[in-house]
């Protein structure tokens, strides 16, 4: 039986959703040439906040211009090789975690871009890319010691609730913010010692009064308030992760007019420090050999959202479940409808 040729979704021109801003196309089928490999991926992960603010032209470090391929990491199975590849064969599981290798049915690109995997179970998928970020926003940019008291917003979520157990595996004090009262039990369930509700509690009273100054790391993807309040309670020494900025969908920070900061950090000589996983590529393989094994010793468990998705149409659907804040722990699509792909 002959096959339809896979899709994507490409970036057409900027627009007020990623809905808006995107198409799905056929791809065009090609064979790979020497040192490339095809893959027929079977999942991607979604990473909705970042679709959303390159559609609006929000990514002022990129400015990505359409029309361009979208979506980040994808896991499959390889096709075929081309010519001098040796660390694929044809049936190999794969997973790639570069822009524009994600919203696809199908990749053909050079064999380094992808990384051999035991399954092509989504677990690898995720591990292999929010994983990786988790890690190193908390081992590599946060420079976490054992016993240090971590803070992490957005903690329920895929890269929060990975965090949380790296952290909890430090032997750290892990405070927890997140939204509403269902994702505060999952994260208290990860071990996080404080969790803080921001629905419920104002996260910078809890923290002036139950952590002043006592932040060694905190990593912050959400902005705002939540950024504000963890640099107010930094310890001697203390390092912030700015790792995203959930809250400025638009590309239009907010403006406000408070002190400069400068003081806050200089006489605790502590930090505010930029996350950003694309660019550290050579950390990679060493930080997924590590959550492999964490995994594989039982000592890290990836948590996939409750809801399930399936076909490339349904990204748009999983885009709009990370944006609503309903989403808890990694948000992914099932590529292959049965019998259907292809
Ligand atoms: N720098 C990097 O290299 C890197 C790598 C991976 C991810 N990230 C960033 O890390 C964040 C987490 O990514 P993820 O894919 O794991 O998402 P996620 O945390 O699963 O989902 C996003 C969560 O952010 C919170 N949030 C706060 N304000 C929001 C808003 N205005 N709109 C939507 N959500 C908002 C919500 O949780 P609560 O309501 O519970 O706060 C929501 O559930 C994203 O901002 C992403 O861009 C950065």
């Amino acid at each position: 039986m002959s096959r339809a040729a896979p899709r994507a979704i490409r970036l057409e021109r900027f627009g007020e959703s990623f809905r808006d801003a995107t198409e799905i196309v056929a791809l065009e089928p090609r064979a790979p040439g020497p040192g490339e490999i095809a893959v027929r991926n079977l999942w991607c992960g979604v990473n909705g906040i970042f679709d959303t603010q390159i559609a609006r032209n929000a990514v002022d470090y990129v400015k990505i211009r359409p029309p361009t391929f979208t979506g980040v990491e994808a896991i499959g199975v390889v096709e075929a090789v081309g010519a001098g590849v040796t660390a694929f064969v044809v049936g190999d599981a794969a997973v790639t975690t570069r822009f524009t290798g994600g919203y696809r049915e199908a990749n053909v690109g050079p064999a380094a871009q992808f990384t051999r995997v035991p399954s092509p179970d989504r677990v690898w998928l995720a591990l292999a890319s929010t994983g990786v970020s988790a890690l190193l926003a908390l081992e590599h940019v946060g420079q976490v010691r054992e016993g240090e008291t971590v803070a992490v917003s957005a903690a329920a979520g895929g890269l929060g609730h990975l965090i949380v157990q790296l952290a909890k595996l430090r032997g750290c004090r892990v405070v927890a913010v997140c939204g509403g009262v269902e994702k505060a039990a999952f994260v208290r369930g990860l071990g996080a010692d404080r969790v803080i509700d921001y629905r419920a509690e104002d996260v910078a009273s809890v923290l002036a009064a139950e952590y002043p100054n006592a932040l060694d790391v905190a990593i912050d993807t959400v902005g705002g308030a939540i950024f504000d309040a963890f640099v107010d309670n930094l310890a001697v020494h203390g390092r912030l992760v700015a790792g995203g900025a959930a809250q400025d969908l638009e590309g239009r920070p907010e403006v406000v007019t408070a002190p400069r900061i400068v003081h806050k950090l200089y006489y605790k000589a502590a930090s505010v420090r930029g996350f950003m996983n694309g660019l550290l590529p050579q950390l990679w393989p060493a930080a997924r050999e590590k959550l492999f094994a964490l995994h594989d010793a039982g000592a890290v468990k990836v948590t996939f959202d409750s809801v399930a998705f399936v076909g490339l149409e349904q990204v748009y659907d999983a885009v709009e479940r990370l944006l609503s804040g309903g989403s808890m722990g990694k948000v992914v699509v099932k590529l292959e409808k049965e019998g259907l792909l292809f």
